[in-house]
C-alpha cells in the first residue's frame, strides 16, 4: 500500500466524468488499498478516485469514529433518498475549507463490493452525506458548487465553535456537524 497525491480544486481531474470499473484486477485492487491508506491518513471519512487522479468509478467511505469500518463502493448508483439535512461539509481536495450544503438525511445505493459483487447500502446522517458527496467526485462535481452562503476557514469555525460552547444553549436546533468530516 502507499499512499497517494490528493488533487486540489483547479486540477482538471476533479472535473472530469469517472469510468465504470468493468473487471477488477491487481492495478485496481492496489488503487482501492492506496485510497484506503491516503483516506485515513488524511483523516478523512470519504475518498473518490479522482481525487487520486484516477477517472474511475471507486468510492471508499469510513464514517466510524474509530475508523475500522471501511466500505468499498464500485460502480455506485444512489437507488434512493428521502429527507433533508443541512450542515457543515468538507473536502480532501479543498483543503482547509468548509460550507453548508444540504443533502438528503437518508440515502439508499446499490455498488460492487472489491470482489466485483453487487450489494446495497444505506445511511443516514453523516454516511448519507458521504455516499452523495464522494458519488459527485465521480460526476466530476464539487461540494463548492453547492454551498449555501460562504465558503469559510475551518480556523474561523472552530473558534466560532468555542464561543458557541460558552454560551448556554438551550435547544439543540443550532448544533451542527463538525467541519471535520473531509471527503
Ligand atoms: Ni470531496
Amino acid at each position: 500500500m502507499a499512499l497517494r497525491n490528493i488533487r486540489e480544486m483547479g486540477e482538471d481531474v476533479l472535473t472530469k466524468k469517472s469510468k465504470e470499473v468493468r473487471e477488477m484486477n491487481d492495478r485496481t485492487r492496489a488503487l482501492i488499498d492506496d485510497m484506503l491508506e491516503t483516506m485515513y491518513e488524511s483523516g478523512g471519512v470519504g475518498l473518490a478516485a479522482p481525487q487520486v487522479g484516477v477517472l474511475k468509478r471507486i468510492v471508499v467511505i469510513d464514517v466510524s469514529d474509530t475508523g475500522d469500518e471501511p466500505v468499498v463502493l464500485i460502480n455506485p448508483q444512489i437507488l434512493e433518498t428521502s429527507g433533508e439535512q443541512t450542515g457543515w461539509e468538507g473536502c480532501l481536495s479543498v483543503p482547509g475549507k468548509s460550507g453548508k450544503v444540504t443533502r438528503p438525511l437518508y440515502v439508499r445505493a446499490s455498488a460492487l463490493n472489491r470482489d466485483m459483487e453487487p450489494f446495497e447500502i444505506e445511511g443516514t446522517e453523516l454516511m448519507a452525506r458521504a455516499i452523495c458527496h464522494e458519488l459527485d467526485h465521480l460526476d466530476g462535481k464539487l461540494y463548492v458548487d453547492l454551498v449555501e452562503g460562504d465558503l469559510v476557514d475551518n480556523s474561523e469555525l472552530e473558534k466560532e465553535a468555542e464561543e458557541g460552547s460558552e454560551q448556554e444553549n438551550g435547544d439543540g436546533d443550532n448544533r451542527e456537524e463538525k467541519a471535520e468530516s473531509a471527503t
